[in-house]
């Protein structure tokens, strides 16, 4: 037995090596590498109105008015921040992924795969990966679907698709309709979605 014991004690140290190396000196590596990266704060984000917080403003002038006044960076940045703040207050979270993975072909129905330097920014720290997809993920949701599709698909999920287990948010909206404040900052977030990633693949 005597003999194994310096086996054991060389084995034992070999073993605290590896674990070293691969769950701390790897990881730091990896979040070094992030020290180069640019942080877009919420104004540099918002400097441009995307041409749907536009067409909510030419579609709805009079509500528009009342909720967020002209289009403008100030009301721009104020609109994503509310979106983003509902979309983590009503857990959309909770069954969206906005995250892209590598695998599964998942490329062919999301878009490009996700990267790092897209989460660094205001309105994706702390990020919202989610845990599961009882819906599809969001993260390139931005401009693939029409306001109106949104608004109808929020009023009532199940007017669009029969099937639909994700709750009405009708309470965002007047009965015809027409966004209150909290439902045109839901929608100028999700069409805000995956619209950094361009810049954030060079
Ligand atoms: C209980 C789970 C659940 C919750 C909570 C939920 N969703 Fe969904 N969502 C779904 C499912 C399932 C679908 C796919 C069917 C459909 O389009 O309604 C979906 C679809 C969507 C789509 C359409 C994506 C596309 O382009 O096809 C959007 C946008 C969306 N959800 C946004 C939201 C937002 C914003 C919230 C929070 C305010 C939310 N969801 C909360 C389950 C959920």
């Amino acid at each position: 037995m005597e003999k194994f014991y310096t086996l054991f004690f060389v084995a034992g140290i070999g073993c605290f090596v590896i674990a070293i190396t691969l769950s701390m000196v790897f990881p730091w590596m990896t979040l070094h590498s992030y020290h180069d990266m640019e942080f877009q704060t919420l104004e540099q984000l918002a400097a441009e109105p995307s041409k749907e917080f536009r067409q909510l403003q030419e579609q709805f002038p009079e509500a528009f008015d009342g909720a967020f006044g002209d289009v403008s960076p100030e009301s721009y940045a104020e609109a994503l921040q509310l979106g983003r703040d509902l979309y983590v207050d009503q857990a959309c979270w909770h069954c969206h992924s906005q995250y892209v993975r590598v695998v599964s072909n998942e490329t062919q129905r999301f878009g490009p795969p996700s990267v790092a330097q897209e989460y660094q920014n205001a309105l994706n720290q702390p990020h919202l990966w989610g845990t599961r997809r009882v819906g599809p993920d969001l993260t390139r949701e931005g401009g693939k679907r029409t306001n109106d599709w949104h608004i109808a698909h929020l009023v009532n999920p199940k007017d669009i698709l029969p099937n639909s287990v994700m709750p009405s948010y009708a309470y965002y909206f007047e009965q015809d309709g027409t966004p209150r404040k909290k439902g045109f900052a839901l929608v100028t977030y999700l069409q805000w979605l995956g619209t950094t990633y361009k810049e954030a693949a060079q």
